[in-house]
């Protein structure tokens, strides 16, 4: 099922070159599985035609209040009513502070104003100079819009179409959809902090060498998204991929085991839930050496000691605010045959309520997977779906759990 399915969204266009980017996210956001209607201001008509969102969108484009198609003569107020969600982007200067103040003089503003406020969202992607971005005015306008309920997406920070460089750009339209897609997904861990480690970890041999694990850090980034979609705040702490940050999620990059530790520490007591995704090297070289070793057509390969590396997951799980729960931990363990066996000998020895399992060489690289959660009251399977989806079903498992553990 795709993210957008049966949802229904009027995009709103004011008036900026942003509205070149509301051409890619109309599209976006019908790939996704929405409706469109979009409902453009004049001032919009003048970056934008209305002939190109009516092509994308299929439907017939909105502009004014005085549309005579509609048979009651009423767009305002029909536009709304079959709505799950408004959304303006971009919201210029002058949108935003006709919502803040109640205005309805075109058709945008009105619909607004006349929407059921308390069934359907009004999200706010602002688009303007960082100079009117920041002007009190704007900023009052903005707080005005909140306190009314509206959810202002915030803005980029970049070079902007005016030649200047700062905040006030219109978020991407995939930043956008990805918002959207957020909005509608059930916020079961607001107020909870959730700290997730992801991808491999690279211990150093010499500058130019190194051991690692094969990990592509799909799993742990998806836990880390559909973590944040839930309400939650999120820390994500990564080895060394090349994934985009989900948004809203604050990253951490690392290489090392003996760094990922650091990391996970330092962020810990703010923590109320550690899933621990990571595929972290057991052993590191027992020296790094400082210079790249030479082969030097000796024939003999360098001796190389290791050390065993800490266990990041077991000695969270095993500090005073792990046991006592106060800290929820989360292991996966990525194995190759017998996963029931290993999961719940893994889960034992690691001392953790939930433990994760999969089938690495089934998974590693892959957009998709199954898992196999065990606790301590049974087992419970996730049948192949793609990492995103199980990522969501693994946030509501832990939910629940938590839920459980806090009414006990
Ligand atoms: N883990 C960790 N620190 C380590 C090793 C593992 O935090 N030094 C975490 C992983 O992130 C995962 C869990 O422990 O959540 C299990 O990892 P896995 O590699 O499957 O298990 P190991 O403890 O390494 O055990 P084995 O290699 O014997 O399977």
């Amino acid at each position: 099922m795709k993210d957008l399915a049966e949802k229904h969204i009027v995009l709103g266009l004011s008036g900026g070159i942003a509205c070149y980017k509301s051409a890619e996210l109309c599209r976006l956001l019908i790939k996704a599985g929405a409706s469109v209607q979009v409902v453009m201001t004049q001032a919009a008509e003048q970056f934008m035609t209305p002939v190109t969102m009516q092509a994308l969108s299929q439907r017939p484009v909105y502009g004014s209040q005085w549309d005579t198609r509609a048979a009651n003569n009423m767009a305002h107020i029909n536009l709304t009513r079959e709505a799950d969600l408004c959304l303006m982007a971009p919201a210029s200067a002058d949108l935003i502070a006709k919502l803040a103040h109640g205005q309805a003089d075109d058709l945008l503003s009105l619909m607004c104003l006349a929407r059921p406020a308390d069934r359907v969202p009004l999200l706010i992607a602002p688009a303007m100079n960082r100079e009117m971005w920041q002007h009190p005015a704007t900023q009052r306008n903005v707080a005005q819009v909140q306190a009314d309920g509206a959810l202002v997406l915030g803005v980029g920070h970049g070079d902007q179409a005016c030649g200047e460089t700062g905040d006030g750009r219109m978020l991407e339209p995939l930043e956008l959809l990805d918002e959207v897609i957020a909005f509608f997904q059930p916020k079961l861990l607001t107020g909870q902090h959730l700290l997730v480690t992801a991808g491999p970890t690279y211990e150093a041999i010499d500058p130019v060498r190194g051991i690692t694990n094969l990990s592509s850090g799909k799993m742990g980034f998806a836990i880390a998204r559909a973590a944040r979609e839930s309400g939650a705040t999120v820390t994500l702490v990564a080895g060394p991929v090349s994934l985009p940050t989900p948004r809203g999620v604050h990253r951490v990059n690392v290489q090392s085991a003996r760094d990922m530790l650091a990391a996970v520490t330092a962020h810990e007591p703010q923590a109320s839930v550690f899933i621990a995704t990571s595929a972290v090297a057991d052993w590191r070289p027992a020296s790094a050496s400082a210079a790249k070793i030479k082969k030097e057509g000796s024939g003999q390969p360098p001796e190389l000691q290791f050390v065993e590396n800490p266990d990041i997951l077991a000695s969270l799980a095993q500090s005073e605010r792990g046991k006592s729960r106060a800290l929820y931990c989360v292991g996966f363990a990525a194995e190759s045959h017998d996963l029931l066996v290993n999961a719940q000998a893994k889960r034992q020895r690691k001392g953790v309520p939930l433990l994760v399992g999969n089938i690495g060489p089934d998974t590693f690289g892959q957009d998709d997977n199954s898992l196999l959660l065990v606790d301590e009251v049974g087992t419970r399977e996730l049948s192949r779906d793609s990492k995103l989806a199980l990522a969501r079903k693994l946030i509501a498992e832990i939910a629940q759990r938590l839920a459980v553990g806090a009414s006990a």
